[in-house]
């Protein structure tokens, strides 16, 4: 679980990687693909946006995205997923610009392996897709400006949690996350390695995001609340996207980054 800004080709290398930026690009990609838009396109300067819209038709195309989390003068939306409504996006191609998100989306791309676009809106989902993928996963946080962000680990940590469901149901998991306790001080794990007959493991970084997962899992929002980007949001009016934004299985999409554009499969 690396943010964007620790992320290399090594880590990435056939490797399936999960991009989350909660608060609120990847939140706003799956909104959007949900409601019908027709792909997203992530650039990462506001004049790539402008230049990119002078090359497609009229009408087939909205500018969206945020600096300093305010719409971009002259863009048609900003960064809410609230605005991304069917009727707004439908069949409609988003040129998409936000501070962290795009370029956290395009540096997971550049490892081999497939780009999915996550958040606590399709949690289940991305888990369900990433089984059939029986690849490694990385799971980026995007972070904000480099560094560590609460509500992008909390979506990772989600994922890794319902991972392990699905691996426990296919009796595959790391006897490091069973219930199994240290027993008259005999330590469970002295005689169980950390890998099982199957190889599946979590890094300590996974680990450490399902456990924060569990902790929030009965009230997502608090997190948001307790995050500074969460904080700066509501700050600045913008309450109701964290409150959409912690919803928790919404859709059932899996945005996936292909070619430079995000669609659906
Ligand atoms: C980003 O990509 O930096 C975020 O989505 C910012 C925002 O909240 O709009």
């Amino acid at each position: 679980v690396p943010t964007a800004a620790d992320i290399s080709r090594d880590v990435l290398t056939n490797k399936s990687a999960v991009m989350f930026d909660i608060l609120r690009a990847s939140s706003t990609v799956s909104t959007a693909l949900a409601n019908g838009c027709k792909e997203v396109i992530p650039v990462v300067e506001v004049d790539d946006a402008f230049a990119l819209a002078k090359t497609l038709p009229e009408n087939t195309f909205l500018l969206g995205g945020e600096r300093g989390a305010v719409k971009v003068p002259g863009f048609h939306l900003g960064n809410s997923p609230l605005e991304y409504n069917v009727g707004t996006v439908g069949n409609k191609t988003v040129i998409l610009t936000t501070t962290n998100g795009t370029q956290a989306t395009r540096r997971a791309a550049e490892g081999s392996g497939q780009v999915f676009i996550g958040s606590l809106l399709n949690v289940s989902a991305v888990a369900k897709k990433l089984m059939e993928m029986e690849q490694d996963i990385v799971l980026v946080c995007a972070g904000t400006r480099g560094k560590f962000s609460l509500e992008d680990t909390l979506a990772a940590g989600m994922v890794a949690r319902e991972l392990v469901r699905l691996w426990q149901l296919k009796g595959q998991i790391s006897p490091a996350l069973t219930e199994n306790l240290p027993i008259n001080g005999e330590f469970y794990l002295d005689e169980t390695p950390m890998v099982s007959g199957n190889g599946l493991v979590l890094e300590d970084a996974a680990v450490a995001a399902l456990r924060l997962a569990e902790y929030y899992e009965n009230n997502p929002l608090r997190a948001l609340y307790d995050s500074l980007h969460g904080q700066k949001l509501a700050q600045i009016g913008l309450a109701a996207d964290l409150a959409y934004c912690a919803q928790v299985d919404l859709f059932d999409v899996v945005p996936v980054y292909r070619d430079g554009k995000i669609g659906i499969d």
